[in-house]
């Protein structure tokens, strides 16, 4: 490892450790909020030529069991419509809601504390109704807004290439979480991966994570770097490109525009920030990924998923919300939540395909409500060679037995036996949404390898944690139930329950679910209703 590596693997793993959240104090964050100065929402961008998208979710019959058989959707040509209907079941609004004085929006895609630092892009060459170049998508118009056309057009035609960017812009997660939130944009980044895989496997699209693309050749790519766009504005984060191939077609490298004519300056979306946290910045700064290919993943070996409920995808992606409360007097069919965790393994299919690296996040359950099935600890290693350094990493006393009636292939293991409704509560930053539930659980990440192979890396963790969280929140909710993300934790009590020491295993991401209790009081609205 070069200094530079090793100086960024050291940085990486201070802000590890200093926005942990410990028992005896909470990690650094404002002292005070002042909700009314809660920043803008939405990034616009002044003088770009905006471009209203038609909303056509409602008409897509596909099922959310067809998303998962390859070959059953045929794909959609790559024009603009489809493109539309991609950003409409995955960055786009899905509804307003109202309580008292207060209104705010929610989207396909979820985010902590509904801040949603995640901003898209589309890059785009030859498809059809939608003029090369580069575009931002703005969510609360359900528009795009062009940021840069070619200097010369492409007269020469050829294949249609379609990327999607993403970035985050951090302060609008530290505005509320301080030195945390570079942890909570990364999980909102892996949501939205699991968001767009989802959409594009509705229209019969493969997706993927373009591994040749590092941070800088995004950030240009997207115009992030062009500092007087952003003079006054808040910066964005590169952070991934996804490459859309209709089935058979095969994915570009990143597009050649040649010269580009960039329009458009980004809004303020604070103009008064209160605090400034540096190790933030550190932390992007040193989990920058250089570019480059990554070794694929080896083919997964489970049988089929069989049982997935034949519901319409658009409708279930789009009324896709977090628990806020659960019904304790409910108790789940062994059935379902053996369904849900076979969701979890990673499949050669949508959504799993997305993700071209091996297995590095393994669930940990605090089983309370699940017909059968003792309460207690479980876990359910995703991959072999996980199951061993978890055996070995884990209490000695954990028993590893096989509940009876779990399924062949799925890799569940029965650790301790007895309640653990108050140690999931107490974890849980003592929030009732983590006891009330069916079940909670922790997500262990392959931390220590992982980091010391590829500090960048530390990035890619959170997006497979964000995206076994967005796989959560939609099988819950085809299953009739609910789940809710949850990031805020005590990493280490959570760690010295299990009987780990040092950071070979660290929890990134804790999740929750059952059946939800709704609020009445707060009225809801759809999301476009104003513009049509
Ligand atoms: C990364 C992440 C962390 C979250 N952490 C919590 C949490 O600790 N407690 C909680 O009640 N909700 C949590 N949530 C749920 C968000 O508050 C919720 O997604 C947001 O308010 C938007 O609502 P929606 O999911 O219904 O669209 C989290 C969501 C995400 C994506």
């Amino acid at each position: 490892m070069n200094d530079s590596v090793e100086v960024d693997l050291q940085r990486i793993r201070a802000y590890h450790e200093r926005t942990k959240h410990r028992l005896e104090r909470y990690a650094a964050g404002p002292e005070t909020l002042d909700w009314s100065a809660q920043p803008d929402p939405f990034r616009s961008f002044a003088g770009a030529e905006r471009i209203p998208l038609p909303l056509l979710a409602d008409g897509l019959t596909t099922t959310f069991s067809d998303l998962h058989r390859q070959g059953a959707i045929s794909p959609q040509a790559l024009s603009l419509e489809p493109v539309a209907l991609l950003l409409e079941l995955s960055l786009a609004l899905s509804a307003w809601k109202e309580y008292g004085p207060d209104r705010w929006s929610l989207r396909c895609n979820p985010s902590s504390g509904n801040l949603h630092p995640t901003e898209g892009y589309v890059v785009c060459r030859n498809i059809e109704g939608l003029e090369d170049g580069i575009y931002h998508y703005l969510s609360r118009e359900h528009a795009l807004e062009r940021r840069a056309r070619p200097v010369e057009t492409n007269a020469m035609g050829g294949s249609p290439q379609l990327l999607i960017g993403l970035s985050s812009i951090h302060w609008r997660e530290a505005w509320k979480y301080g030195e945390r939130a570079f942890r909570y944009c990364q999980l909102d980044t892996g949501h939205a991966i699991g968001a767009l895989r989802y959409a594009a496997a509705a229209l019969g699209w493969s997706l993927r994570l373009m591994d040749t693309a590092g941070s800088g050749d995004i950030a240009s790519l997207l115009g992030l770097d062009r500092t007087a766009d952003f003079s006054r504005a808040e910066a964005e984060e590169a952070e991934l490109l996804l490459e859309v191939a209709a089935a058979s077609g095969t994915a570009p490298a990143l597009p050649l525009f040649g010269d580009l004519d960039w329009i458009g300056t980004a809004n303020v979306l604070d103009p008064h920030p209160m605090y400034h946290w540096p190790v933030i910045d550190e932390v992007a700064a040193a989990s920058r990924c250089p570019g480059g290919a990554q070794p694929a993943r080896p083919n997964a070996v489970y049988p089929p998923r069989s049982g997935i409920p034949a519901v319409t995808a658009s409708t279930l992606i789009r009324q896709r919300r977090s628990a806020q409360r659960f019904d304790r007097n409910f108790e789940w069919e062994a059935d379902g939540f053996y369904a849900l965790l076979d969701a979890l393994l990673a499949r050669d299919s949508a959504p799993w395909d997305v993700w071209n690296a091996a297995p590095a996040l393994h669930p940990v359950l605090f089983v309370h409500r699940v017909k059968g099935l003792p309460p207690g600890l479980y876990a359910l290693p995703r991959s072999a060679s996980a199951e061993t350094e978890l055996r070995s990493a884990l209490r000695k006393d954990f028993a590893w037995t096989i509940p009876e009636g779990c399924p062949g292939h799925l890799p569940l293991f029965l650790l301790a036996e007895g309640g653990c409704v108050a140690q999931a509560r107490t974890i849980n930053c003592h929030q009732a949404i983590a006891a009330d539930s069916a079940f909670a659980l922790g997500m262990l990440a392959e931390f220590g390898d992982t980091l010391n192979a590829a500090p960048w890396r530390y990035r890619r963790l959170y997006w497979e944690a964000g995206l076994l969280g967005q796989v959560l929140y939609l099988e819950a909710e085809a299953l009739g139930l609910r789940g809710t993300g949850i990031g805020c934790y005590f990493d280490d009590a959570f760690h010295e329950l299990l009987g780990l020491s040092g950071t070979a295993f660290q929890s990134l991401y804790h999740f929750t679910v059952g059946s939800p209790l709704t609020d009445s009081r707060i009225t809801t609205e759809a999301p476009y209703a104003r513009q049509t």
